[in-house]
């Protein structure tokens, strides 16, 4: 089976093997099955997190159980949403309720199901901050559990299925602890800016996640039209000791405090630096208005586009010291 419209590079790679699956109950009867045990595995929401370097010889997932529901707890809203429902789909039904939390995702590609994965974030506000736990079954013996809060080790971009967990365990919906009454988040610089430029004082949920989704739109590629899956690149956290030498070499370096007394670095400053920003090499590149992003420019391969990630890490290092790390999911 073809992949190429499976993942947001648009790579065109083929998978021996694609099961999709609509409820817990499909997904339980492939788990006992013969196929998952006799193949490797790979779990796909929407495809947007993924460079895909060869064909898959294993057998895909595609996840697409449906379902959005909410009940009232007090002054919270609990919102249990499918693994397969789209993540901009959930933002719309939230903000056209009027419940609080994850309007500055707005726009982000991708499931529901993968939303906890890498504890998705933009715009001054993470998932971590409205989750309250997730179901998800055991590859190997098909057993159901519940993940708290406490559970997912959520970081910048990590959780505990990135690591300990990573390839163990699928999620088949996730609960959110929204708000009718929390302060909205409009601290990000961007936000602020294209606040005044609209003339509104008292934002409302919906003016929050409609200026979100016009700066993203300003400034990434839509993959229907350009293949790419976001940042390639993590913002490097990097300790004081660190940043204090690369600080004194690069006055400008933009940077931001993180956790831990450390520094993280914009990735995208550090590209374009180095000359990248908007470059086109071969089929593939970076993106014009956003250096942390490559582009297949159609045509490319994932081992293309994985070669001049190793050239940008290379030259990233050369220049600075630092190391990225892709973000994104090699396959
Ligand atoms: P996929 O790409 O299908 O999968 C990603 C990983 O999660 C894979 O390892 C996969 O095996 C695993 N996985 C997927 N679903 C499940 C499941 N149900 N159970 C277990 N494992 C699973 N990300 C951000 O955080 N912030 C952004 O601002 C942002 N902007 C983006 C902009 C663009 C234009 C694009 C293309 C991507 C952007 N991303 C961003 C990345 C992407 O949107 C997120 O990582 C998203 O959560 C991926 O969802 P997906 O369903 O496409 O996951
Ligand atoms: N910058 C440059 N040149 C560039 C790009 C960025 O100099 O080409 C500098 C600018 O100073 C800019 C700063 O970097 O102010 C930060 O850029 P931006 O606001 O675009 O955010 P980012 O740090 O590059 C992160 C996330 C995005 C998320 C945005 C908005 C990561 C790896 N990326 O990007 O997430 O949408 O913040 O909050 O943390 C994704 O994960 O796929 C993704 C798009």
């Amino acid at each position: 089976k073809s992949l190429k419209a499976y993942n947001t590079f648009g790579i065109p790679v083929d998978a021996a093997y694609f099961a999709e699956i609509f409820s817990g109950d499909d997904l339980i009867e492939l788990l006992e099955g013969n196929l998952v045990k006799e193949q490797k595995l790979l779990v796909l929401g929407g495809g947007s997190n993924v460079l895909f370097t060869k064909d898959f010889d294993g057998l895909v997932i595609k996840l697409s159980i449906p379902g959005i529901r909410s009940a009232v707890q007090g002054d919270d809203i609990l919102v249990t949403a499918g693994a397969g429902v789209v993540w901009n789909d959930l933002v719309n039904y939230c903000v056209e309720r009027g419940f609080a939390g994850i309007e500055n995702l707005s726009l982000i590609p991708g499931t529901v199901g993968a939303s906890p994965i890498q504890n998705i974030g933009a715009y001054g506000a993470e998932l971590k901050d409205v989750f309250q736990s997730c179901i998800a079954y055991e590859i190997e013996t098909a057993k159901e559990r519940t993940f708290s809060y406490e559970d997912c080790h959520f970081g910048y971009r990590d959780s505990i299925f990135k690591n300990e967990l990573k390839g163990k365990y699928i999620i088949t919906s996730v609960t959110f602890k929204l708000s009718m009454s929390a302060r909205l988040n409009t601290q990000y610089g961007a936000i602020q800016d294209e606040l005044k430029n609209r003339g509104i004082a008292e934002p409302t949920l919906a003016d929050v996640s409609s200026v979100v989704s016009q700066i993203r739109v300003g400034k990434l590629p839509d993959p229907s039209t350009i293949g790419n899956a976001g940042s390639f690149f993590k913002n490097p956290v990097i300790d004081k000791e660190q940043f204090d030498r690369v600080i004194s070499e690069h006055p400008n370096v933009v940077h931001y405090p993180a956790p831990d007394n450390k520094v993280k670095l914009a990735a995208g400053w550090l590209i374009e630096q180095c000359g990248f920003k908007g470059m086109v090499s071969g089929h593939t590149g970076t993106w014009k208005h956003q250096a942390l992003v490559l582009v297949n420019h159609g045509g490319a391969t994932g081992q293309e586009v994985y070669g001049f990630s190793e050239q940008i890490i290379d030259a990233v290092d050369a220049k600075f010291g630092v190391k990225l790390e892709r973000e994104v999911n090699m396959l």
